[in-house]
């Protein structure tokens, strides 16, 4: 694989490719910072761990067609960290969930949100996905930022493994409401007024 040639997405300051097993170096230095890994249920992740997370990863592409990229900082070409899909099956229904987590360098700049609005507007127009979540440790305010910023709303309150979560979400546009707001008239184009 040519991890030149997989960019995904692509924002003013990110570019998001899949990752392959050249980037373990970059995500293990990144999952060995306990203040990184605090709100996720492994902790932090030894070698071992990553080289086991990066191949479910690489798997994800494989089985779901998207997965967690990796996000490349074009200023300075560094893996900052990454960004993108998880599939879930939540009260029997597929939900596609927006992660994302940076190295710590990179915090308070604004690309996380950058990274996620991007993936929400890839899920709703190149994916076609009907609504996008993220899941979030209920003590994770800094996620729970991103989330607002990438226009979601608090859907549930519940517990995974026992850690409790809030669940954000935001659905796709109405494109008959796209249509309307592009004429003016507040309503659908094929609708008389
Ligand atoms: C969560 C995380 C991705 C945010 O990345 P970031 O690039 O610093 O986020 P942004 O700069 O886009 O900031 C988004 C908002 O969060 C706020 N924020 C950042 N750090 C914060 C903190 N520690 N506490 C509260 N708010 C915080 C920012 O002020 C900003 O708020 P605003 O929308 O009111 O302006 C980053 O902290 C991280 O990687 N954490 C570890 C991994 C993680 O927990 N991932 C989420 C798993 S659900």
């Amino acid at each position: 694989m040519n991890a030149k040639t997989d960019k995904v997405i692509e924002t003013p300051r990110l570019l998001m490719r899949r990752m392959t097993s050249a980037d373990l170096p970059a995500i293990a230095e990144i999952f060995a910072d306990p203040e990184v890994m605090r709100f996720y249920q492994s902790g932090v992740r030894d070698r071992a761990a990553t080289v086991a997370w990066l191949e479910r990863n690489l798997e994800r592409y494989a089985r779901e067609g998207v997965g967690l990229y990796a996000l490349i900082h074009r200023e300075s070409g560094e893996l900052a960290g990454h960004c993108g899909f998880i599939v879930w099956e939540l009260s029997g229904r597929r939900e596609l969930e927006i992660a994302y987590c940076l190295a710590k360098k990179f915090w308070g700049h604004g690309l996380a949100s950058e990274a996620a609005i991007a993936c929400r507007q890839y899920a709703f127009a190149a994916l076609d996905e009907p609504r996008v979540i993220s899941i979030i440790h209920h003590q994770n305010e800094a996620s729970k930022r991103v989330a607002i910023r990438n226009g979601m709303r608090v859907w549930r309150k519940t517990e995974i493994k026992g850690t409790p979560v809030v669940i954000y979400a935001v659905e796709a546009p109405d494109p008959a409401c796209d249509a309307a707001s592009k004429t003016g008239t507040g309503r659908p184009p094929n609708r008389s007024a």
